[in-house]
């Protein structure tokens, strides 16, 4: 079995004094005109006035491969003005690409007495999620790919500590994401992330698939029925908080492991992209994994429904009619919609199970959302417009961004069904494009959240960008895990 790995930037703690091993630079900070550096050694005014005199300007990003007085290498990057958390971690992902692209293997950064301890853990937390790469499993590492390291002084050790466990259960994340699906199927998933979450403490089980057909989970049932890989569910519990009783929320993830539309097949070049429709499962998990690595005073519990929605013979129809966990029936008029059906039972035995004051659900739910608010934006519906803000609010201070879509009860025909409770696609309308609706998505799941303190994030546009962005290169961005992270913190602040 081939285990989901990644790898990323390395970091060590500074030896000797002097960088001037072969392929070794130090980092010098440049910021407006190109003369206000930060942290440059040696002569410090020499080298402004050398920079002033060929006329570079310290834009964000920019790069000068300098060498100094001494005959020490230079890495001269500009930064903005601006002391933001993102513009750090952004400038971590420059410092990796200029790294990359001047064969710089081994990098010596300032300290945090230099450019302040914010500074530096964003700097580093940027390199770390910046210079992430999927272990693909390669007998030989691609011509010219270098190793590439930090250098870190000694002392700021503890910096180097925070930014990697912040950086752990996020690279995890994107590794699940990324990971192919032959490698990555549900029962693998649930032992992988037994395993991480086991190993912060948290007290985890997996419901196989007998176990769900005991407890009667039509919905994961239904749309994993059609692959031989079976489905399952992915429960996990941390009380941080024990002297509280009950929940503070559940989260519940999409973890379709592949997807390929079922009978109603998908086609290139959707088709090929789909091992990234777990990536609402592996943002709570990761969320999860960061809060009980930090040991948050929180009761959390997350709960994943694992399958993979294959065609085959013995897969599930359109037209199929199901019995859902919660008792509902539900209408498959397309089995492409399956992750609202998975969601629905997660959802169900999430309130039954811990009966939480908010429960969210994370997934790549819908391809119309991409096309609305493209990557820079995942959509958010809520029942509870408190919990709204607080997600939304939970995203602007990381840079993952939420952008409420509207949810409200004149929108309920959209899941009517002649036979069934609900339908698992929405109404059509004049020009027959509702049925892909992400709103039609969110009703669907609304059903089965009985009222209660929910919200549900489309994550179709986020989980996988095709620019670089300020937190991550293009491929799986682990997008979901710093904002719940961040929203689970102010649940922890709250006290209730
Ligand atoms: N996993 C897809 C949504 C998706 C599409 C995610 C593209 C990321 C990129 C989802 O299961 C799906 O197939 N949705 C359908 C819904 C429709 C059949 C109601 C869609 O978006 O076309
Ligand atoms: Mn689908
Ligand atoms: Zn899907």
């Amino acid at each position: 079995m081939t285990m989901t790995s990644w790898t990323t930037i390395a970091i060590a703690a500074e030896t000797a004094a002097a960088p001037l091993e072969a392929g070794a630079a130090t980092l010098v900070l440049a910021s407006g005109e190109g003369d206000a550096l930060t942290a440059a050694p040696g002569d410090h005014d020499s080298l402004a006035s050398s920079l002033r005199a060929v006329g570079w300007q310290a834009k964000p990003g920019h790069r000068l491969d300098w060498i100094g007085g001494a005959g020490e290498r230079l890495l001269v990057l500009g930064h903005s003005d601006k002391d933001d958390m993102l513009e750090w971690l952004s400038l971590g992902g420059h410092l990796v690409e200029a790294m990359r692209a001047l064969r710089i293997e081994t990098l010596h950064l300032p300290g945090a007495e230099t450019i302040g301890a914010e500074a530096l853990e964003g700097l580093i937390l940027g390199a770390l999620l910046h210079g992430f790469k999927l272990d693909q499993g390669r007998q030989k590492r691609p011509e010219g790919e270098l190793a590439l390291r930090l250098v870190v002084r000694a002392e700021d050790q503890s910096l180097v500590d925070r930014a990697t466990g912040i950086a752990r259960p996020i690279n995890r994340a994107r590794a699940w994401t990324e990971q192919p699906a032959n490698l990555l199927i549900p029962s693998v998933f649930a032992q992988e992330a037994s395993e991480a979450l086991e190993g912060c403490g948290a007290k985890v089980r997996v419901i196989d698939r007998a176990g769900l057909e005991e407890m009667g989970a039509g919905g994961v049932l239904a749309v994993g029925q059609g692959s031989r890989n079976e489905p399952c569910m992915f429960v996990a519990e941390w009380r941080g908080a024990p002297d509280r009783e009950g929940w503070d929320a559940v989260l519940v993830g999409k973890g379709i492991t592949f997807d390929s539309g079922g009978l109603n097949l998908k086609t290139a070049p959707i088709i090929v992209k789909m091992k990234l429709d777990m990536g609402g499962a592996a943002a709570v998990l990761g969320a999860f994994e960061r809060a009980a690595s930090r040991e948050a005073k929180v009761n959390i519990a997350v709960v994943v429904p694992m399958a993979e929605n294959s065609i085959g013979s013995n897969g599930y129809r359109p037209g199929d009619v199901i019995r859902m966990l919660s008792g509902q029936t539900a209408e498959i008029q397309n089995t492409d919609a399956e992750g609202r059906v998975v969601l629905a039972d997660g959802v169900t035995y999430g309130l039954r199970e811990y009966d939480p004051r908010h429960i969210v659900d994370v997934a790549t739910l819908t391809g119309m959302i991409t096309g609305v608010l493209h990557e820079e934006y995942a959509g958010l519906y809520a029942s509870d417009d408190a919990l709204a803000k607080s997600l939304v609010d939970a995203g602007e201070q990381v840079g993952e961004l939420l952008w409420r879509m509207p949810l409200t009860s004149q929108q309920d025909y959209l899941v009517d069904s002649t036979v069934a409770d609900v339908s698992n696609l929405g109404a059509p309308g004049l020009f027959g494009v509702g049925g892909g609706s992400p709103a039609a998505g969110a009703k669907f799941i609304e059903c089965f959240a009985k009222g209660r303190s929910w919200a549900h994030i489309d994550i179709a546009g986020t989980a996988w960008i095709t620019r670089r962005a300020q937190r991550s290169g293009p491929g799986a961005s682990g997008f979901g895990v710093a904002l719940l992270d961040q929203w689970i913190a102010t649940l922890e602040d709250s006290g209730r």
